[in-house]
């Protein structure tokens, strides 16, 4: 049966920020050496950056970055990065038991971030090892112009304008066992207020993240974020969210329905946020910074040992034709909430999960994933619509009985086109699809239809074979009489453009 909704410009969830497309480059693994930074690679520019990788950065359209992670950050000295190059110590980093030998460091990641162009930094700093005094000491070299000592080191080091970055992340993941200088709630709240609010008067520029949970599933969910928020609350502008999914004991059908997790994840973190203020009578609204998500086979065994190697091959993930459906559905929940979740990071962007695969001395090449986030940081600019969707549904052993239809639409405010981002969940069968515009007489044709889809579910884009899969055109799209109808191929990532 067909799967319907409705689209009128009058019911509206909100703007996107554009910094919903943001990424993260995290010290791991392979994402910044022999991913973004290979001096002496064929395609190096001067600074070591490969032009080849900065290309398909742009192209993918990125616009926030985060730096420089992840768990790395927690055990992570930033003035270690800065300065003559050989003059840079070479530290252990326990989080991923490799060498880093701080050849890239801040000024390297802002030159990265010029070149790509189109994108904002963002920052964490580590209250894991370390806490008020060095965040303190990292904004004043990053934004304060000069005359100062901090300032002045940067100016030494070349780089005489301030950075002037604006997004910062108080640590992360400090609710984790795992991370480094791991704390509980009300000890992390205290840290991240008194980081906050001294912040705050050295920048009062800066928009301040505080760690929310690693995943929904963490026994401290909820708790965590209602704690941190108490001790934070006028402080900071984002709680962050971070969720990764992977298919587990071959049950696929859970897995294509992942984004069930990730919306009502976001829906209880707004809840809880809400919940907060409203404790506190205050008008302020905490928003989402949803800054680590994706698909990620964290429980697959690594090929690599972590002892201590200088930029080992870890979490390399091959992304399936599956796992890109899944990912489009999870940038599909992103927007679905476009007026809460301001800030999100696809983690990460070259090589460590990401859609950006490299090979030392070689070819850089996209994975699967890399097209449906092409394709929103695209055509997802604007205004969301509310889409509703009647759809048949599929049951799930995780999640019960599932919509096989997942979707969203945003309206490009100045040009008036609309566009559908939509899954089918199938592994199957082909979804007819029936979409009535309402108040939007101004569309009056298909302009693209692009499908993401393959005869074979496993379907990867390699070394041996980087273009594998990659969209196509659709076929007998039709927008008639104010209602768009398509048909969304078995297990299909879709792109509808109406103008
Ligand atoms: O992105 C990989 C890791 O996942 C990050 O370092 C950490 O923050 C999260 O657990």
């Amino acid at each position: 049966s067909t799967a319907r909704f409705v689209l009128d410009p009058a019911f509206a969830v909100g703007d996107v920020d554009p910094r919903l497309f943001g990424s993260f480059v995290e010290h791991l693994g392979r994402c910044v050496y022999t991913g973004l930074y290979e001096p002496g690679h064929p395609a190096a520019d001067a600074e070591g950056l490969r032009t080849d990788v900065l290309e398909l950065v742009r192209e993918l359209g990125v616009t926030a970055i985060r730096y420089p992670g992840g768990n790395f950050v927690s055990g992570y000295d930033w003035e270690d990065g800065v300065g003559p190059k050989e003059s840079r110590p070479r530290r252990l980093d326990p989080a991923w038991r490799s060498t880093e030998t701080n050849q890239f460091g801040l000024s390297e990641f802002m030159d990265f971030v010029r070149k790509v162009e189109g994108t904002e930094p963002m920052l964490a700093v580590n209250l894991g090892t370390r806490g008020v005094k060095e965040a303190l000491e990292l904004l004043e070299y990053a934004n304060h112009p000069g005359g100062t000592d901090r300032s002045d080191q940067r100016v030494a080091h070349g780089d005489k304008e301030p950075y002037g970055v604006r997004l910062w992340c108080l640590g992360n993941e400090m609710d984790g066992p795992w991370q480094i200088g791991h704390k509980d709630a009300d000890e992390y709240g205290k840290l991240a207020a008194a980081t906050a609010w001294a912040m705050r008067l050295v920048d009062p520029d800066v928009q301040l993240v505080a760690c929310g949970s690693s995943a929904q599933f963490m026994p401290t969910f909820g708790a965590w974020e209602s704690t941190v928020l108490e001790h934070t609350y006028d402080l900071v502008d984002f709680v962050s969210m971070h969720a990764y999914y992977e298919e587990k004991d071959g049950d696929r059908d859970s897995f294509l329905a992942s984004a069930v997790d990730t919306e009502s994840f976001i829906e209880n973190v707004i809840a809880t946020c809400d919940h907060v203020g409203a404790r506190l009578k205050s008008k302020k609204r905490i928003d989402i910074s949803f800054d680590e998500w994706n698909v990620w086979y964290s429980s697959r065994p690594e090929t690599e040992r972590r002892n201590w190697q200088e930029a080992p091959r870890l979490l390399e993930d091959v992304y399936s034709v599956t796992d890109a459906v899944v990912f489009g559905s999870l940038l599909i929940a992103l927007l679905r909430h476009a007026d809460r979740v301001r800030v999100a990071c696809l983690a990460q962007l070259v090589n460590v999960i990401a859609p950006i695969m490299t090979e030392p001395g070689g070819p850089a090449w996209r994975q699967t994933t890399f097209f449906p986030f092409a394709q929103a940081s695209q055509y997802g600019r604007g205004r969301v619509l509310q889409v509703h969707v009647d759809s048949p549904t599929y049951e799930t052993a995780k999640f019960g009985e599932v919509p096989l239809l997942q979707a969203t639409a945003v309206a490009d405010e100045e040009t008036g086109a609309v566009t559908v981002f939509a899954v089918n969940r199938s592994r199957t069968d082909a979804l007819p699809l029936e979409v009535s515009l309402r108040g939007l007489e101004g569309l009056t044709r298909v302009a693209e239809h692009s499908v993401l889809t393959d005869a074979d579910p496993d379907a990867r884009n390699t070394l041996d074979e980087p273009e594998r899969v990659t969209p196509t055109a659709a076929e007998g799209t039709s927008l008639d009489g104010g209602v768009l109808r398509a048909t969304l191929p078995a297990l299909s990532w879709n792109m509808i453009r109406l103008s």
